[in-house]
């Protein structure tokens, strides 16, 4: 029998997963081509043409050893161009010991909690949040503290200033963010910094940025380790390239980190013994000729611009994101948000409530998806909203 706690923590079910589940049972019910599925965020791009390049020289290599063992941190050339690259683009001094290879972001968050945290600590999460943050922040033995958000999905930074306390640790902020698109501007990082250099500790800030690629209407990332002091920058290759099923990724700061020696030498420990040991060793290979390749986000921009005109002549309220490949849609009025999710599945439309991204009224929209499935969405959605309007709820 599995223990207790397991027990406790499977019954928290990803509202995503669960709901790209009943996806499939919905398919086999109603025919694929009849089911519109907006609830998991898998790129529908193919990864960039020099990547399979890359991947099928390294197949044809005689050399030796390319697969073995390695440092837990990856491979050091590696993490010298990383540290390059970063170092430019953040315009801060930073060397390879300041870039550990990870199984992706999710890894990469992993490392950084635990190599961060003692039992109790809190760590602030600024709404709307990737649903997984509160689980990785609770197993490496800290507690999620949440921060309210304005209407524009921006952190309030009064909640900020009042939720800390001589707990807090760590602050996770995701930019463009998962869920509502939003993409945080220099001037907005700058005042959260000011709100953490006012505290006695040293609170972290770490930077999920598996978006930044994906950001469209000539809008630019802001350097954020030259905004922010302490930061972390959590980065993978699963969403610009295209490649979440391979688990490649890396965290990286500025050399100016507090604790920079020691914090290596945690995130090594934590690579080891959470069971990662090191990046995978075909991945750092490829990646080492491939950072930095220019991504084209207009695809998903396109999507955008479509999904919000079709909500618009529904209708009904989307926050247009500025990135990513996700947009959030306000319920109707006179449902609840379960209601709205419950109906739109009716009708073959698969959203996900925000509800588990800290958002009450909102669903989330993924549109990594193929155009005839946007298509067919609409044409379901205006018997959705005839639906409503005939409906007492
Ligand atoms: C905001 C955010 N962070 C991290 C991850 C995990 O990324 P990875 O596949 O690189 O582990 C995701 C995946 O959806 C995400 O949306």
């Amino acid at each position: 029998m599995i223990s207790k706690t397991a027990q406790g923590k499977i019954n928290q079910g990803s509202a995503v997963r669960l709901m790209f589940e009943e996806g499939k049972i919905l398919r086999k019910k109603l025919g694929a081509d009849k089911v519109y599925d907006f609830s998991l965020g898998n790129p529908d791009q193919e990864p960039p043409e020099a990547i399979k390049e890359s991947l099928l020289s390294l197949a044809r290599s005689e050399e030796k050893g390319l697969h073995a063992y390695m440092s837990n941190q990856g491979y050091p050339d590696l993490r010298e161009k990383i540290a390059h690259f970063e170092s430019v683009r953040n315009i801060v001094p930073m060397d390879a010991s300041c870039v550990t290879m990870t199984c992706g972001a999710a890894a990469g968050l992993n490392i950084v909690l635990h190599s961060l945290l003692d039992p109790g600590d809190e760590v602030l999460v600024l709404i709307p949040y990737f649903t997984e943050y509160p689980r990785y922040i609770e197993e490496a033995g800290g507690k999620a503290v949440l921060v309210r958000c304005d209407a524009d999905f921006r952190p309030d930074l009064e909640d900020l200033k009042a939720k800390i306390t001589p707990k807090t640790k760590a602050l996770i902020l995701n930019s463009p963010n998962n869920p509502s698109g939003v993409v945080y501007e220099a001037e907005l990082l700058e005042k959260i910094n000011a709100v953490l250099l006012a505290q006695e500790q040293t609170i972290y800030p770490i930077s999920d940025e598996v978006y930044r690629d994906l950001i469209y209407d000539g809008r630019a990332y802001p350097p954020l380790l030259s905004h922010m002091k302490n930061a972390l920058i959590i980065y993978s290759w699963s969403k610009s390239y295209a490649l979440p099923g391979e688990r490649i990724g890396y965290v990286c700061y500025s050399s100016n980190i507090e604790d920079s020696a020691n914090l290596s030498l945690a995130l090594a420990y934590y690579n080891r013994v959470l069971g990662f040991v090191n990046a995978p060793a075909v991945w750092q290979h490829v990646l080492e000729d491939n950072i930095g390749l220019a991504v084209d986000p207009t695809p998903y921009k396109k999507r955008r611009d479509r999904i919000v005109d079709i909500f618009q002549s529904l209708g009904l309220t989307a926050h247009p994101s500025e990135g990513t490949f996700y947009i959030l849609l306000r319920r109707p009025d006179r449902l609840s948000t379960d209601q709205f999710v419950d109906l739109c599945k009716k009708h073959g439309v698969l959203f996900v409530s925000a509800k588990g991204f800290g958002l009450e009224d909102y669903v989330r929209v993924s549109y990594a998806v193929p155009d005839r499935t946007i298509e067919g969405m609409a044409e379901a959605m205006v018997q959705v909203m005839a639906e409503i309007a005939e409906t007492v709820f």
